[in-house]
């Protein structure tokens, strides 16, 4: 089982960034919680972070045929960007959408996702956790999917 986990702009300066929404957990940290949490579950992660929009699409066009799904916070391209949005809706794979902050509790624009839409679902503003249970959620669908027992 291979999951992609893709890690929007500014995700990089977690643990300095913004400290009351996004907590001081640092982005290094999730992912070894996500890694640890993915050899329990017998699930092999691929890992990227970009600020760069274009960087976002080729990793998600070059890596979605071998992933059994994908774990995905876009950052502030949650709101706008229709590029990442049809990237994902282009791969058959199940997605899950992250955000650390509740993003429907902040500034207007925050409150949509042109990205939900192609998700099979989304977790927002339970800060680092949402990783883990994303992970989970998606372990638990691609499994359903493919009719895997445990
Ligand atoms: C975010 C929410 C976005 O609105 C923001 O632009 C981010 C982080 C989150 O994880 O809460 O960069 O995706």
């Amino acid at each position: 089982m291979n999951i992609t986990v893709i890690h929007g702009p500014n995700l990089n300066r977690l643990g300095i960034r913004d400290k009351k929404y996004y907590g001081a957990i640092t982005l290094t940290e999730i992912n070894k919680m996500l890694e640890k949490r993915a050899i329990t579950l017998n699930v092999s992660l691929k890992i990227m972070q970009s600020n760069h929009e274009g960087e976002i699409i080729d990793f998600i066009q070059q890596y979605s045929d071998s992933a059994n799904g994908i774990i995905i916070n876009p950052g502030a391209f949650t709101h706008y960007s229709f590029a990442i949005r049809d990237a994902l809706d282009d791969c058959s794979v199940p997605v899950v959408e992250v955000h650390l902050s509740n993003i429907y509790s902040r500034e207007g624009f925050r409150a949509k996702s042109v990205i939900a839409e192609v998700c099979a679902g989304q977790i927002a503003g339970l800060g680092a956790q949402g990783y883990l249970l994303a992970l989970e959620g998606l372990n638990f669908l691609i499994k359903q999917k493919h009719q895997i027992r445990e």
